[in-house]
């Protein structure tokens, strides 16, 4: 879910701006794992605000400490349980102060969590969040657990708290109907269902008024949505047609939803930007299928090479898992050759983790930590060769970049996005402002960013 790198990897503190006065109860959230979750971080600050919370980034000084959590590797729910016993002791210096716990480790792991971490006030689903302010409040007698999941909750009517931003995520679909042999989230984050497309352009019309130049669409799998008659290609350009927005782009689709009616949108709509998260999972058919992705290798090379041909300048990435129940040495390598022969701009790369309710953990575990390990590294070391060819390709090119603001390295650097979602450093001038497109020609490039003067 993603082109925020990282996204799953790494812990993101919500950065909502602090608002307080000396009587509001103060409300303190991180969050962990995917774009979604930090889309509904904003939904959850929004619904607290309405109901009479400040925020603060200090969660010392917070009455309420939430931790919106991920469930997709068991890595992810280690970090959170660990973190929250850190968080724990802030209850020892006051008893009344609630500790939460939302998002999809709430729903998978309910009972289990409660056990774990006995401290917890708080356990909500990522349905339960309109619910949250009188969930607060029963927590305050009694532990509160709500992980019910509704097949109808949107939280279309909920305008998130977004962060200043040039760019801004705007869900569009929540849940997944997929039920991939490894994931957990059909099971934590329900049924698929699409929020009306009228509620979505609004959004994005109130953020084309706050100077937001980019919007990313997103869903679990974002190409499969469908409000009544309207499908995705329609609802890209809806969001397209919205003045003031200039960039659009959606993330994660899945490949069996990449209808030509969308590659047209992406190729014809000049706003829609040329790059595409495509994740493919594996290289050998044999592990696609045991993985019940719904299409062969053939099929996805085809699918690239009808994207390429509508698009000749796409990026593309993709998610790799190592180790799935079954792959062998054979399948392992056919990965590798799938990742050399499609030449992705950049991967997201993880070992297989056994996830409770999902049809694959019947099967079991068979390739050990350690050769898991093995594999991990060698196609991330395969990933940062081809990023670094593919990007020095581009030495002597030029692209307009959407301005971010400072690099995080470099005094005197600011940073942005070309069209194909590449990092691009270059330096600043006085005159160059967050939200700007500039023209920047590229001088050098690693494997993950591409250094840059401006023309
Ligand atoms: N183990 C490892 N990786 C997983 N993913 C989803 N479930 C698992 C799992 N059980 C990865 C997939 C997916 C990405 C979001 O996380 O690659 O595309
Ligand atoms: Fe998980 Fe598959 Fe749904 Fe993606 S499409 S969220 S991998 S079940």
């Amino acid at each position: 879910m993603r082109p925020v790198r990282d996204a799953i990897r790494s812990m993101i503190t919500t950065m909502v701006a602090e608002t307080s006065s000396s009587s509001q109860p103060r409300v303190y959230l991180e969050t962990y794992g995917c774009q979604m979750n930090i889309a509904d971080s904003q939904t959850v600050i929004a619904i607290l605000r309405r109901a009479g919370y400040a925020t603060t980034e200090d969660a010392a000084q917070a009455d309420v400490i939430l931790l919106n959590t991920c469930a997709i590797r068991e890595h992810a729910e280690d970090r959170v349980l660990g973190r929250l016993s850190d968080l724990a002791r802030l209850k020892d210096t006051r008893a009344e102060r609630k500790l939460g716990l939302l998002g999809c480790m709430a729903q998978h792991n309910r009972a289990a969590l409660m056990k774990k971490a006995p401290w917890l006030d708080l356990v909500a689903g990522p349905d339960s969040y309109r619910r949250l302010p009188q969930l607060l409040a029963d927590a305050a007698l009694d532990p509160t657990v709500d992980v019910r999941l509704d097949r109808t909750e949107t939280y279309a009517d909920i305008s998130p708290a977004y962060e200043n931003s040039v760019r801004a995520y705007v869900t569009a679909m929540r849940g997944c109907d997929k039920f991939c042999a490894f994931c957990v989230v059909p099971y934590v984050r329900g049924r698929e269902r699409s929020i009306p497309a009228a509620d979505i352009v609004r959004e994005v019309q109130q953020l084309a008024a706050r100077e937001v130049k980019e919007v990313v669409l997103l869903g679990q799998t974002v190409n499969a949505y469908r409000y009544e008659q309207i499908r995705f290609g329609q609802l890209l350009r809806m969001v397209a047609a919205v003045d003031g927005i200039e960039r659009v782009r959606f993330t994660s689709p899945h490949p069996s939803d990449m209808t030509s009616d969308l590659i047209e949108t992406m190729a014809e709509e000049p706003k829609v930007q040329p790059y595409l998260h495509l994740p493919v999972q594996s290289g050998s058919d044999r592990i696609l299928c045991a993985m019940g992705r719904g299409y062969t290798i053939s099929q996805y090379l085809g699918l690239v090479g009808r994207l390429r041909s509508a698009i000749p300048d796409l990026a593309l990435s993709t998610d790799i898992i190592v180790g799935f129940h079954g792959e062998e040495e054979q399948d392992f390598a056919a990965t590798l050759g799938l990742m050399r022969t499609v030449g992705y701009d950049s991967a997201f790369m993880f070992k297989y983790s056994v996830r409770e309710h999902t049809r694959a953990s019947q099967l079991g575990d068979t390739v050990s930590d350690a050769e898991k390990g093995r594999r991990l590294r060698e196609v991330i070391s395969l990933q940062e060769t081809i990023s670094l060819e593919r990007n020095r390709a581009l030495l002597g090119s030029e692209y307009p970049v959407l301005v971010e603001g400072p690099a995080r390295r470099g005094e005197g650097r600011l940073v942005g996005k070309t069209p194909q979602f590449k990092t691009a450093v270059f330096p600043a001038t006085p005159s160059i402002r967050p939200g700007d497109i500039v023209r920047a020609r590229v001088t050098s490039a690693t494997a993950h960013s591409l250094v840059t003067t401006l023309v």
